[in-house]
C-alpha cells in the first residue's frame, strides 16, 4: 500500500486555503493509502510565536484534523516535534542539500522579505526539515497545495542525490496537487494567496470564523468592475469565489455561471458566504468539543507519536549506516 505524508504548520488559525487545498484532499485519500499526518510545531518557530499560543495551535490544529473527517484509527495523526528523528534526518540531509538551492526558495524569499528581524538559519534550512519529514516515512505522495511544489520538488532532488551517493535509500516522494482548491487567494489582494499569517484578517475565512464575519467577509471581497458572474482570465476575485463555491458545493463552473446568469456580484457573494458558513458549521461544532477533551487530543497525539517513531526509527538506523555512523 502506497504511504501519504503531509502537515500543517500550527502558525495561525488555519483558514480555508488549508481546508479546501490540504485537509479535504488528504479526507478522500485515507480509505485507500497508508496515511501519517502531522502538525509541524518544529517548522512552526522559525517565526516568531508566542510559546502558549503554540501550543494552544498545535491541539487545535490536530483537532481540525479529526473533526475534518481524519479518523485516527486509520491515519497517524502526530505532532512533529514528538519525534526527534525529523531533526536527526534533516541534519543528515543539510548536508546533502546545496547553499545556492535553498536560496532559490521562493518561500525564503517571501518570508524574509515580511521578517527582516529575524532572518534566522531554520528560516533558511526549513526545506530540510521538510524534506526530512517526507523522506522518513518514505513516503510515495504528499498532498499539499501549490505554493508547496517548489519544497516538494527539493525534496526530490536531495533524495536522488542521497541515493545516486550511497546507493537506492529513499522513495523519491511525488506531490499531489489537484487543479482545484490547492490555491485559494486572499479576498482583499486577489493575485495573491489567501495566507494564515497575513496581518489583514479581511484576507481570509478562518475555519473558526463565525457565520457573520464569514458572511461580511464574503461581502467585502475584492473583485472587478465587470458584472457577470463568469470564470476568465483578468477576474482574479471572481475566479477565486467561483473556486470557492464550487469546492463546498460540488457544482462546475459552467453550473455556477447558469445558476447567477444576470444576477450581480452581490447576489453571488452573498451565496457563497452562506454555502461556506453552512459547510464549516459542523467542523466548527466537532472542534469545540475535542478542544473540551485534551486528555483524548494528548491520547491521540501519544498513539501517533509511538506509530510515527516506529517507521522513523527504522529509516534513520538505516541512513545513518549509509552514512558511516556507528550504530
Ligand atoms: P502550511 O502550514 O503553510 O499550509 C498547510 C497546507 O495548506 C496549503 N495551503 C493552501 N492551499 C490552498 N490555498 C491556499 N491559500 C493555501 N495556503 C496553504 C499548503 O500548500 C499546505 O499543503 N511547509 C508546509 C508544511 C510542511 C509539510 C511538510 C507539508 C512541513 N513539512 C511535509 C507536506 C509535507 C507549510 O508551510 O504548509
Amino acid at each position: 500500500m502506497k504511504t501519504i505524508f503531509s502537515g500543517i504548520q500550527p502558525s495561525g488559525d488555519l483558514n480555508i486555503g488549508n481546508y479546501l487545498g490540504a485537509i479535504i484532499n488528504w479526507n478522500k485519500l485515507q480509505e485507500e493509502f497508508n496515511c501519517i499526518y502531522c502538525v509541524v510545531d518544529m517548522h512552526a518557530i522559525t517565526v516568531k510565536q508566542v510559546p502558549m499560543d503554540l501550543r494552544n495551535r498545535t491541539y487545535k490544529t490536530l483537532a481540525t484534523y479529526i473533526a475534518c473527517g481524519l479518523d485516527p484509527d486509520k491515519n497517524v495523526l502526530f505532532v512533529q516535534s514528538h519525534v526527534p528523528a525529523h531533526a536527526e534526518l534533516a541534519w543528515i540531509l543539510g548536508c546533502s542539500t546545496m547553499f545556492g538551492e535553498l536560496s532559490r526558495m521562493t518561500q525564503f524569499k517571501d518570508k524574509s522579505a515580511k521578517n527582516e528581524q529575524n532572518i534566522n538559519a531554520g528560516l533558511f534550512t526549513y526545506p530540510v526539515l521538510m524534506a526530512a519529514d517526507i523522506l522518513l516515512y518514505q513516503a510515495d505522495l504528499v498532498p499539499v497545495g501549490q505554493d508547496q511544489k517548489q519544497h516538494i520538488e527539493l525534496t526530490r532532488d536531495v533524495a536522488e542525490r542521497f541515493n545516486a551517493v550511497y546507493g537506492e535509500t529513499f522513495i523519491v516522494p511525488e506531490g499531489y496537487i489537484p487543479k482545484i482548491g490547492t490555491k485559494i487567494m486572499s479576498l482583499v489582494e486577489p493575485e495573491k494567496k489567501m495566507s494564515k499569517s497575513d496581518e489583514n484578517p479581511n484576507s481570509y475565512i478562518a475555519l473558526l470564523d463565525s457565520r457573520d464575519v464569514i458572511i461580511k467577509r464574503f461581502k467585502r471581497a475584492v473583485t472587478d468592475s465587470d458584472t457577470s458572474v463568469r470564470f476568465a482570465d483578468g477576474k482574479d476575485g471572481i475566479n477565486n469565489l467561483m473556486t470557492i463555491y464550487s469546492c463546498f458545493t460540488g457544482k462546475s463552473f459552467d453550473d455556477i455561471e447558469k445558476g447567477f446568469d444576470g444576477r450581480g456580484y452581490g447576489d453571488f457573494k452573498s451565496a457563497v458566504g452562506e454555502v461556506v458558513a453552512d459547510g464549516l458549521a459542523p467542523v466548527q461544532k466537532k472542534i469545540g468539543e475535542l478542544m473540551g477533551d485534551k486528555a483524548y487530543l494528548e491520547g491521540i497525539m501519544k498513539k501517533g507519536a509511538e506509530s510515527a517513531s516506529r517507521i522513523a526509527s527504522k529509516t534513520l538506523a538505516k541512513i545513518q549506516k549509509r552514512v558511516g555512523f556507528v550504530v
